[in-house]
């Protein structure tokens, strides 16, 4: 309530946030979440009887603030997909910059609500390259483990993968990886794999094989709020305000922080300011959230104690996705799992990660679909923007070209084994790459920079990042496991030390 008083406050409930609640409530403190999306499981369904509407049928529930939806895929065959919505509080928010579109979760379970599911855990010989400042042997013996175990993550059944008509796609996908000498993997996932067999059975609502992905799942995915968030909660000392946006974070006596909220409807209106004191606050409002608080507040005068670091460091992940177009021998199926189980690795040759991903449209494409992340080695800065009074992000179109490149050693050989051809029509006309956009920010706020080597923000005690912020940019795969490793590696140090 307004005027009141926390001893921890927790801002944003995705992965990071997630962890940091969970076990700090393990150890006896009680935990206020602040999170600006709504709380899906207590929304009203949808005109369809549901809570989220499938990938191919986006409307006011699928974005964050807009009044024509965004999807990723913005074409297809010619016709542009995009549509007009009513303004509503969403669950994915494409925010725009000026040279990139950053793809968020918006809601309790951050963007857990909206992924693919990847649960990936780097090669060891990348970890230290990404993350120079932390133990490696701890990582991989204690923490990568323990994340993996509390987001539940599993793998296909592979007998299910050979038979089932869903990932027709991901087997022509091998079938053109390995005819060009690539590395062709499983790819683990926190999907409910029994629940995707019985799906295809018959025997339960379909969710992942009935296009839902995107814009959330009605059944199957094992997102936030059925994992450490339930957990979390379980415990009784973790209470969650949704629709509460953090504006500010300053000093107040006694060594707490006045934090300032705004709590909003699911119209975007402001409907009450409100300050609470915290003894202790965690930033997990994710990259580009913690970022653009973290240089407004410093800027503002809020925190000018912050160091030179923060809003430095953010990439994209070297996130882009292009479709190749199959010959007529070669179908990936009218039906499609939304749910990528497959990825071609050519990172030590060509800095590529490729995910074999679905085109779930509901009728046969002969389109290949990818969405890859290279070791792409721009990094780009926040920075406030006095007179607009917003953050700006230093990121350009044109450093996606090192991305392209990179992904170029693994498609052109595709092509050219195969005699095939990329798609032009799905990002626009004639366009090939989707270059414009990330699904995967990482950074702003850099461990062991803008940060001591455990999340403790320089400059003022009791305050921590502990959300993607902290990853310097790059993961060299899908990042969630990693941020939920690092959450539980700086929380334990956390807790032994500060609490
Ligand atoms: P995260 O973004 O999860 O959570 C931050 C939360 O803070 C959000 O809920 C936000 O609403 C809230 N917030 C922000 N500002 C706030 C403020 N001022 N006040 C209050 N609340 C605030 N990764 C992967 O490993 N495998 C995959 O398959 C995919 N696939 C994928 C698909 C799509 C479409 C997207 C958009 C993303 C992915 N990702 C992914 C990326 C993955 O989801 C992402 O890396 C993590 O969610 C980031 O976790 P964080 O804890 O950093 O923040």
């Amino acid at each position: 309530p307004d005027g009141g008083r926390v001893p921890v406050l927790v801002i944003g409930t995705g992965y990071g946030g997630s962890v940091a609640a969970l076990r700090l409530a393990q150890a006896g403190i009680d935990v206020h979440m602040v999170e600006m999306g709504q709380d899906w499981d207590t929304a009203p369904n949808g005109p369809d009887g549901k809570r989220h509407p499938k990938v191919t049928s986006p409307d006011y529930r699928s974005f964050w603030m807009r009044t024509k939806t965004k999807a990723p895929l913005s074409n297809f065959l010619g016709f542009p997909l995009d549509k007009e919505v009513p303004k509503f509080a969403g669950i994915l928010d494409a925010e725009e910059f000026a040279g990139i579109t950053v793809y968020q979760g918006r809601g309790v379970g951050g963007g857990s609500l909206v992924n693919g599911g990847m649960a990936v855990t780097p090669r060891r010989q990348h970890f230290s390259s990404v993350l120079p400042s932390v133990n490696a042997d701890e990582m991989y013996a204690t923490y990568y483990p323990r994340a993996n175990s509390g987001l539940g993550v599993g793998m296909i059944n592979p007998d299910w993968f050979e038979r089932t008509s869903y990932y027709q796609y991901s087997r022509v996908g091998r079938k053109h990886a390995q005819r060009s000498g690539f590395a062709w993997t499983f790819v683990p996932d926190v999907y409910d794999w029994a629940y995707m067999e019985a799906e295809d059975n018959g025997t339960v609502p379909k969710s992942a094989l009935a296009q839902e992905i995107l814009y959330g799942n009605n059944h199957g995915k094992r997102t936030l709020p059925k994992t450490y968030l339930a957990q979390a909660k379980a415990t009784g000392k973790v209470t969650i305000s949704a629709l509460h946006e953090v504006t500010s974070v300053t000093p107040a006596t006694g060594g707490d922080y006045a934090v300032t909220l705004r709590k909003i409807d699911t119209s975007g209106t402001t409907v009450a300011t409100k300050t609470v004191k915290a003894g202790k606050v965690f930033f997990a409002a994710g990259s580009v959230g913690t970022s653009k608080l973290l240089v407004k507040l410093k800027a503002t005068g809020a925190l000018p104690l912050l160091n030179a670091e923060v809003g430095k460091g953010w990439g994209e992940n070297g996130n882009v996705m292009v479709g190749r177009a199959n010959h007529l021998w070669d179908p990936t199926g009218d039906v499609q799992s939304t749910i990528p189980c497959s990825g071609i690795d050519n990172w030590d040759a060509g800095g590529a990660f490729a995910e074999v991903a679905p085109l779930p449209t509901g009728i046969e494409t002969f389109a290949s679909f990818y969405l890859s992340i290279t070791k792409n080695p721009r990094r780009a800065e926040f920075t406030y923007n006095a007179a607009a009074q917003r953050v700006d992000l230093s990121w350009q179109q044109a450093w996606k070209q090192d991305s392209i490149a990179m992904a170029k050693t693994i498609f052109d050989k595709i092509n050219s084994k195969e005699g095939t051809i990329y798609r032009t029509d799905l990002f626009g006309s004639n366009k090939i790459w989707g270059d414009h956009l990330t699904y995967h920010p990482l950074g702003g706020a850099v461990l062991n920079k803008a940060t001591d080597n455990y999340g403790r923000l320089h400059g003022y005690p009791g305050l921590y990042v502990i959300d993607g912020a902290l990853i310097p940019g790059n993961t060299a795969v899908n990042p969630f496991v990693t941020i939920t490793a690092l959450a539980e590696r700086n929380i334990e140090r956390i807790i032994a030390t500060d609490l």
